[in-house]
């Protein structure tokens, strides 16, 4: 029991992990040492990535491809699996915002929207648990957000997606529970991120956020570590389908 928290020996595939919450979260399974696979649709920046956690003394492989697009899923996956070696781990992190009000929303950009954040998630896991299922082991967990729960103004399409991330996460843990498989999903509140760098230079914003959020200010993503430790170790053997909050306090109040 005293290891409950350890990833020696496990090997985790992050989506969208070259840049921000997703390399944080990269970093903090390795320091309990998993080995990692940063994911993104760039092969120069996934590599430069697995770089600097090499470089840091960790183990780690750049592998792109696009979780949009489902060739391209099935293939990747498929060669992790033979050439790298089993995943136990998937975070599903790729994500993209876009704003404009409702009524103004291009439809092309809802389409994007939807196909980064909802049937990214639907695509990548699928192919991971087809190799989980057969060991009957593995770890899913899915990024959702504050706006699984909450709408605002101009995004309308995010928060349809990721209320969407809710369900997927529900939906996938009735079907892979019963092989030794846990689905659950991370809700960040507000993070500093490159995604929200036109909201933590908004003093507007930021003011409204220290009023709205019970810890009156922004997350670290460093902040995340815990909850993805927790949900991608054999400390959440029995935790399926849940969606844990690290927001700050900001869903507890009104
Ligand atoms: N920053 C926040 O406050 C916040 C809050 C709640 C949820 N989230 C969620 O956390 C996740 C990460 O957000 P972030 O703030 O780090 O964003 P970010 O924009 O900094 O990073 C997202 C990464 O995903 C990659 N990506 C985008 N489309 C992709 C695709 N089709 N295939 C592969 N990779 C792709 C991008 O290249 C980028 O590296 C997202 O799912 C986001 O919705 C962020």
């Amino acid at each position: 029991m005293n290891n409950l928290f350890d990833l020696s020996g496990k090997r985790a595939l992050i989506t969208g992990s070259a840049r921000g919450i997703g390399n944080v979260l990269a970093k903090g399974l390795a320091q309990y040492g998993a080995e990692i696979i940063i994911n993104d649709r760039d092969q120069q920046k996934a590599d430069m990535a697995a770089r600097l956690l090499v470089a840091e003394g960790y183990s780690a492989t750049g592998y792109a491809f696009d979780v949009t697009q489902s060739v391209q899923v099935e293939t990747a996956i498929a060669e992790i699996e033979k050439n790298i070696g089993p995943i136990d781990i998937l975070i599903n992190n790729a994500g993209i915002q876009r704003r404009h009000p409702f009524i103004e929303f291009p439809e092309q950009e809802w389409d994007d929207v939807i196909e980064v954040n909802q049937k990214g998630v639907f695509l990548v896991s699928q192919q991971v648990a087809k190799y989980m299922i057969k060991r009957s082991a593995g770890k899913i967990i899915n990024i959702g957000s504050m706006q699984s729960e909450l709408g605002r103004k101009t995004i309308t399409p995010y928060a349809a997606t990721k209320g969407a991330v809710k369900m997927l996460t529900r939906g996938m843990c009735v079907e892979l529970a019963e092989h030794n498989i846990q689905v659950n999903s991370i809700a960040p509140g507000y993070f500093d991120t490159d995604m929200t760098e036109a909201l933590v230079n908004d003093e507007a914003f930021s003011s409204w956020l220290y009023q709205r959020t019970p810890a009156a200010r922004w997350g670290k993503p460093e902040e995340l570590i815990g909850a993805a430790v927790f949900l991608a170790s054999s400390a959440s053997n029995y935790v399926n389908g849940h969606m844990l909050f690290v927001d700050g306090g900001m869903l507890a109040a009104v």
